[in-house]
């Protein structure tokens, strides 16, 4: 494949910028929540969206049925001689509230300094759509692919990928790969892009505690019945002590150590700790004694409530004892913690810290192994070697914190090698009010893309 070919293809999406940039708008007015089933409708649009797109780009499109939101298949015809790449991505997103805290409404694209913002821009409409787009302009100039890709774009990332995880273990065939291609993660900061070889796992529950059968007056239980949040505070500060070590029996056992080598990779990337801090409007950070920040938020598993709830919270006070109290909460894990595992013993460690007059109710739900990628892949090269066209830098290498449950089942069952190539920042706020994407990446992503067809490619021949 000469440059030039590829030249015209860049040439063609630098063109086609407006366009694109009211294709990704269009898709963004569509409140594609997945955790909400008001939102039943504007999934299967999303859905129907992506389908009509890609009949248009003359790929063999299917809109898979499953139980729950649809999963859109799309092909480029084979490519003898040449791999397949299989793009991932998914077109549901996290629901946009609290929506007072948006400057402009999250169905609302709206540019503002050179950054789209509306709910899914970054995570992961936008990126999704760079992959899209590059085929698209790859096939405007009237050549065909130089290698086959297959998009897989499912409506349930947002909630655990659970009917992904069906399709794939029914459908190794179809979706056979040399690599699998996803841009659903951040660069490592504003002009350093990066490819991700690792992401965190996840071990997601809800405890539900019950006390008396009614909410009692405080001065006439208080100090005799046990009151279902006191009990819910206690439990929940025991699962990790003050040196940030979590404290569920045998959750280090198979914690996969950072190797020296990693912790000084990690070292000489160019963080700025008191930028970080700045940009949270934080004045200290805390997390595992003996580890640094890169170190807690990558290599290092983690314990956060993600909401709690229990008792009085409208005006004024109210002296109740109240009868029940709930909390939603999560770890997030690395190789080689099972989270099967943990879960049995976090189960039975809460059943022993449950005081008398309270029942527990412990509710499961998303579960993924953690995972790092060796480097030494032929397609992660061509890769680097297409941001770099795409971005005009290398990417550094480095992991990241946030889950992408199917990604290990990739790796797992369809034996191919994974390339997280994420475009976002770390600041696109992604899962809070104002998500944005910078057009400027999103446009830098197509390139890259398109530069990476041709660079898959020329791995099989040389
Ligand atoms: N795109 C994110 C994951 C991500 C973000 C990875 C930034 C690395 C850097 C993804 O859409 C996501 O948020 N996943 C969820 C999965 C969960 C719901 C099982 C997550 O990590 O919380
Ligand atoms: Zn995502």
């Amino acid at each position: 494949m000469t440059f030039s070919c590829l030249d015209q293809v860049l040439e063609f999406a630098e063109q086609s910028q407006d366009r694109f940039e009211a294709d990704l708008a269009e898709l963004l007015r569509i409140p594609s929540v997945s955790a909400d089933p008001k939102f039943r409708n504007d999934i299967r649009k999303a859905a129907d969206w992506l389908v009509e797109h890609f009949g248009k780009l003359g790929l063999k499109t299917e809109l898979i049925q499953t139980a729950g939101h649809p999963i859109v298949y799309a092909e480029s015809p084979p490519v003898p001689d040449a791999p397949v790449a299989l793009v991932y991505g998914h077109y549901d997103v996290q629901p946009p509230d609290p929506l007072d805290l948006w400057i402009s409404p999250p169905f609302e694209p709206t540019v503002r300094d050179g950054n789209l913002y509306a709910r899914g821009a970054t995570d992961d409409k936008g990126q999704m759509l760079t992959h899209v787009k590059s085929v698209e302009s790859w096939l405007a100039t009237g050549k065909q692919l130089p290698l086959q890709v297959k998009f897989l774009i499912e409506g349930e990332e947002e909630v655990g990928s659970e009917h992904l995880e069906n399709f794939l273990s029914g459908n190794a065939d179809k979706l056979a790969c040399d690599c699998v291609v996803v841009s659903d993660t951040s660069q490592f900061a504003r002009g350093v892009p990066a490819i991700t070889y690792g992401l965190r796992g996840i071990a997601y529950y809800e405890i539900r505690l019950t006390g008396p059968n009614r909410d009692l007056h405080s001065g006439v239980f208080g100090g005799a019945v046990t009151n279902p949040v006191n009990a819910l505070n206690r439990i929940l500060a025991a699962l990790i002590d003050e040196t940030g070590r979590i404290q569920v029996p045998g959750f280090y056992d198979d914690v996969a150590p950072l190797s020296e080598q990693e912790q000084a990779e990690f070292r000489a990337l160019p963080f700025d700790e008191a930028a970080f801090q700045r940009d949270l409007d934080v004045e200290g950070l805390t997390g595992e004694s003996g580890f640094t920040t890169l170190e807690r938020r990558w290599g290092r598993p983690s314990f956060d409530v993600n909401g709690i709830w229990g008792g009085y919270q409208g005006e004024g006070e109210k002296t109740v004892l109240p009868g029940k109290a709930a909390a939603k909460f999560s770890f997030r894990l690395v190789p080689d913690q099972d989270p099967d595992a943990i879960t049995a013993s976090l189960r039975e460690m809460l059943q022993r810290l449950l005081p008398p007059g309270i029942r527990m109710e412990l509710i499961e739900s998303h579960r993924a192994p953690g995972i790092v990628f060796p480097l030494e892949s032929v397609y992660l090269q061509a890769a680097a070697e297409a941001i770099e066209q795409g971005f005009g830098r290398r990417p550094v290498f480095i992991r990241e914190g946030g889950s992408i449950p199917i990604v290990s089942t990739f790796a797992r069952r369809l034996g191919a090698d994974v390339l997280l190539l994420g475009w976002g920042q770390n600041d696109d706020n992604l899962h809070s009010p104002n998500e944005k994407f910078s057009l400027a990446d999103f446009h830098r992503g197509i390139a890259a893309s398109a530069a990476l067809w041709d660079r898959l490619a020329a791995v099989c021949h040389e």
